[in-house]
């Protein structure tokens, strides 16, 4: 198999070649003058089984185009079989209409990537059970949980409490609570879907005296997490740790969350972070 390093994943996929003893295949990539984007295989990948690797981080509608366009190239240039890799699919959260007139973009992008020439497609904790649905072929999701429990384990949060910021999330939560010997809560959010203002509801379990982790897919303003720790600090948990899979970080998030009391904020190297990682 050969890998080829989008170039919104370049160092993700030097790490996953290398793990496989593959070969990657470079990518020539450039904006045009005009906003434009151009992709580039620099090797030939004809008769071969190949993997894209290439993250929807921001902007991510670039992003979205260079994985479209690798795909294609690799298609259109006899690659016995596609692997789009995703390890960040961005528009998850629009895996329904919440609103009339909406477009369920996620499902869009998975018809786009079948359309390009996917054969299969991976990705690591993806949103939900909805955002995969629209992808007509196998589809892989990955589960951070064991390599975030290794970091969480070294900080010494055996144990501890896992807390999913909403329902949707408790899944998640469960997985990596069961890699730390801890119990799984989630806490009630809902959202305006007009505002976007978050609403949440208080605890209705027990802190007091534990370690806690907020656990949540996608940290974003961190309006979510912030909501949380505020919330949980009221029960007066021995420690609060934040962790996410995939850390987009706008603005001051990453300020926010330390500021509301979090000891520290593990991601991974799904997308490029400001915070501590381990690796997908
Ligand atoms: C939403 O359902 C997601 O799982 C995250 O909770 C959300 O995207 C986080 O966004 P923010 O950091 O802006 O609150």
């Amino acid at each position: 198999m050969r890998v080829i390093a989008g170039p919104t994943s370049t160092v993700l996929s030097r790490r996953v070649a290398e793990l496989l003893h593959s070969r990657i295949v470079d990518v020539e990539s450039k904006v045009f003058p005009d906003g434009e984007s151009y992709v580039r295989l620099t090797a030939p990948i004809r008769g071969e089984g190949v993997a894209v690797i290439q993250t929807l981080s921001r902007p991510q509608d670039a992003s979205i185009i260079q994985l479209l366009q690798l795909v294609s190239a690799a298609e259109e240039h006899g690659a016995m079989k596609v692997t789009a890799v995703v390890p960040y699919f961005a528009y998850a959260r629009q895996d329904k209409r919440f609103l009339e007139g909406e477009a369920v973009t996620a499902g869009l992008l998975a018809r786009l990537i079948k359309e390009a020439g996917a054969d299969a497609f991976m990705t690591v904790d993806a949103h939900s059970v909805d955002s995969m649905k629209g992808f007509d072929m196998p589809v892989t999701n990955i589960d951070a949980s064991p390599v975030i429990s290794e970091k969480l384990l070294e900080m010494k949060l055996n144990g501890a409490s896992v807390v999913a910021p909403d329902v949707g999330a408790l899944d998640r939560a469960r997985s990596l609570a069961g890699f730390m010997k801890g119990e799984a809560f989630s806490m009630r959010k809902s959202r305006d879907r007009t505002t976007g203002k978050i609403v949440m509801a208080d605890v209705d379990f027990d802190v007091a005296g534990k370690s806690v982790v907020i656990f949540d897919d996608v940290i974003s303003t961190g309006g979510t997490v912030t909501e949380c720790i505020k919330i949980l600090r009221r029960h007066n948990p021995s420690r609060i740790v934040v962790a996410c899979v995939h850390a987009l970080m706008v603005g001051k998030a990453l300020d926010r969350i330390v500021a509301a009391g979090s000891e520290e904020i593990i991601s991974t190297d799904t997308l490029p972070s400001t915070v501590k990682t381990v690796s997908v």
